[in-house]
């Protein structure tokens, strides 16, 4: 069993093999991803919605993606994992970026961060990566700019957007990030972006063409039921089946079949 490293990564590229990645931000599934095989475990700020059940990724801390960051590393043996780093933590400066990200690596197990944005943030990415701190970057639908955006549509539907996303992939590549989540853009631009870079795209919402393919664990799992954007398969459907074991719990307590006395001492 060999880790998964930022090397893996562009060599998984190199040779045309496709990389698996999902989000997590416990334990317990962290250690089925990694006991499945999953190539990298991304502890997404993405909790902020699907964990701590508010509208945006905005109001996410630090300390929430650190102690979230280290309850999955007690689960991961082979799998990269890394974190994003949440709004506010790496637009201010430099030297935030740097004291942010740093502790990120210091305090858990987390290999790399992930930063959304582009040419807006090169100087970080170059520093960050200066000092020995990968940086996966992430381009498209950037849910910390929600509000400037208006809403979760497509981005680089238009020929100005689309050619500064693809500015901006390269941007990033040449400051020194190992690789790239698009998100949310048309198919036929992820292709030209996965063409145009030596190191990896990773999809969601991106199409087929994408090196690597990301989903958020709870959609794909089927917990998440609050919306479904086109993009996501449910491998499962497990928001029903846990609760139908809640009501079978529930009417086994009120009707004093639970516990039995195999079940007592
Ligand atoms: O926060 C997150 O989970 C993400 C992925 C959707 C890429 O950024």
């Amino acid at each position: 069993m060999k880790k998964v490293t930022t090397k893996t990564l562009i060599e998984m590229k190199r040779n045309g093999e496709k990389i698996a990645m999902l989000t997590a931000y416990d334990f317990i599934i962290a250690k089925l991803l990694d006991e499945a095989g999953i190539d990298v475990i991304l502890v997404g700020d993405s909790l902020g919605n699907v964990f701590q059940g508010h509208k945006t990724t905005l109001p996410v801390t630090l300390e929430d993606m650190i102690y979230h960051t280290k309850a999955v590393c007690r689960g991961v043996k082979r799998a990269m994992v890394v974190v994003d780093m949440p709004f506010l933590t790496y637009q201010v400066s430099v030297e935030e970026a740097v004291k942010n990200c740093g502790r990120v690596l210091k305090e858990t197990c987390a290999e790399a961060v992930k930063l959304e944005g582009g040419s807006e943030i090169v100087e970080v990415v170059k520093k960050l990566t200066s000092i020995g701190i990968p940086v996966m970057g992430h381009l498209g639908l950037t849910p910390q700019s929600i509000h400037k955006f208006g809403g979760y549509d497509v981005r680089g539907v238009d020929e100005k957007e689309a050619e500064k996303i693809l500015n901006d992939a390269m941007a990033l590549e040449q400051a020194g990030a190992f690789a790239i989540v698009l998100e949310k853009i048309p198919s036929e631009l992820a292709k030209q972006i996965t063409k145009s870079l030596s190191i990896p795209t990773i999809g969601i919402g991106a199409g087929p063409h994408c090196d690597g393919q990301v989903l958020v664990v709870y959609d794909m799992l089927g917990l998440f039921e609050e919306f479904k954007p086109k993009f996501v398969r449910r491998y499962a459907e497990l928001s029903k089946l846990i609760k139908n074991a809640f009501e079978n719990y529930i009417q086994d307590v009120k009707s004093g079949k639970f516990p039995d006395e195999s079940e007592s001492y």
